[in-house]
């Protein structure tokens, strides 16, 4: 069966064999402790044994909402922020076709998706309420707290437009809460207005969540296969259980990461060559940023898309400070056959290319960009998903969340709170006067 492969060929001259076999006892330290849930944080590592023992009848309960929202939308949005954004959004670009949102004849009976509450602006929103007059709406707004004030404030003025829209009462039937079991705002207020909810398990952070109804339920609404995403997920969880870093690529990915990191390589690129790829790198970039850096620690988490960022950012990957090192994103199977065909004239001289198809012509851009990106002293990684699929999301999700989780256990820290996101809010409320 395939699998994702993880290539560390480019690191030779960089990374000894030495020097990884020497993180072997701290990553299988890492590993028991994220296992026997002994290590920081260890009452956020419900994600770990989810895909082995997530509850089904809820995974079913997402199908069936997800379903009827389908029978009656047009227009679906979903509020959060954070890890009650990305995870779906990464999902939903990855696995949805190009211009999905665009084109009926693309999207065929499914809704559209469209997404708020994660930022405050509030053009984008006056915007968003006129888009939503042109169909049937539904809304699901996920907040684990609750109290979260973007989604919050997006979701006072969405439930209104809903409301006035509809009336209360058809208006509560098209709303469906995410949130905690007990606590927030948000619960309460779904209680009371009789809306659809769904839990976010007290054991899983919000960026370790895609997995839970926070994911599942916009990616079921956009008709993919969250059976299959389960199934990646539970691959990932039986490949990725061997605590020998050589035997498991998800470790070996994490200590290479952590040798480079004290190598003085502080900011790491995930680089794709696949634009469906590229909310993907935002999810990954909250789950490495939040998750590594505090303690005046980590590996700064960034992302390019290219070849597309090879025209604004390989200037600086090519010849700027030497504190960068990659991980590229490959995709195994280029499905599109679009080709290039012979022009009897050459007048644009890309004869050269033809009856080359893009996939091939993208592949030769990855080679020579990561030849280069070697020579300029960037140690590159790569690794592949045989496909793009809901199988290979679930799958890849789990992989880097526990790369992630065994990343900040090499690191010393607890890839599980965030407390330095605290700050901005307690000045923002002040300057806003909250009581
Ligand atoms: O990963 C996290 O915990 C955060 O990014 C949260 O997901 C984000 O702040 C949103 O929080 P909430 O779901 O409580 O609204």
């Amino acid at each position: 069966m395939k699998t994702i492969t993880l290539d560390a060929g480019y690191l030779k001259n960089t990374i000894t064999e030495e020097e990884l076999s020497a993180l072997n006892d701290p990553v299988q330290k890492a590993h028991y402790e994220l296992h026997n849930e002994t290590g920081k944080g260890s009452d956020f590592v419900g994600w770990v044994n989810q895909p082995r023992d997530f509850d089904r009848e809820e995974l079913q309960k997402v199908q069936k909402v997800a379903k009827k929202i389908r029978e009656n939308t047009d227009i679906f949005v979903v509020a959060g922020i954070g890890g009650s954004y990305l995870g779906a959004k990464a999902g939903i670009e990855m696995l949805t076709p190009f211009f999905y949102n665009d084109s009926k004849k693309i999207r065929g009976d499914f809704p559209r998706v469209y997404f708020a509450g994660h930022h405050l602006s509030g053009e984008y929103l006056e915007a968003l309420l006129t888009v939503l007059d042109e169909g049937e709406v539904s809304l699901n707004i996920i907040s684990k707290s609750g109290t979260t004030t973007e989604p919050a404030v997006a979701f006072r003025i969405l439930k209104q437009y809903m409301e006035n829209r509809y009336g209360k009462k058809e208006a509560a039937k098209r709303i469906v809460a995410t949130t905690d079991r007990e606590k927030g705002a948000l619960k309460e207020l779904a209680h009371k207005e009789g809306y659809e909810t769904f839990i976010v398990p007290d054991d899983i952070g919000g960026r370790y969540s895609v997995l839970s109804p926070v994911g599942m339920l916009p990616m079921a609404v956009a008709g993919i296969d969250v059976e299959e995403i389960m199934k990646g997920a539970k691959d990932a969880y039986s490949q990725l259980l061997e605590p020998d870093l050589k035997k498991n690529p998800c470790y070996a990915y994490s200590a290479y990461r952590n040798i480079l990191y004290n190598k003085g390589k502080k900011i790491e690129i995930l680089g794709n060559f696949d634009p469906r790829l590229t909310f993907f790198g935002e999810w990954f970039k909250q789950l490495f940023g939040e998750s590594e850096g505090k303690e005046g620690k980590g590996i700064f988490p960034a992302t390019l898309n290219f070849t597309t960022d090879l025209h604004s950012m390989g200037q600086y990957i090519q010849e700027g400070e030497r504190s960068l090192f990659e991980t590229v994103l490959k995709v195994g199977e280029e499905e599109g056959q679009l080709s290039i065909e012979k022009d009897h004239k050459n007048l644009d001289g890309l004869n050269y290319l033809a009856g080359k198809t893009f996939g091939e012509i993208n592949e030769k851009a990855l080679q020579g960009t990561l030849q280069a990106h070697h020579e300029g002293g960037v140690p590159s990684m790569i690794l592949t998903l045989p496909k793009i699929d809901a199988y290979y999301f679930g799958y890849l999700v789990y992989f880097f969340m526990k790369a992630c989780g065994i990343s900040g256990y090499l690191l010393g820290v607890n890839p599980f709170d965030q407390p330095g996101v605290e700050a901005y809010k307690k000045n923002m409320f002040r300057l806003l006067g909250k009581k």
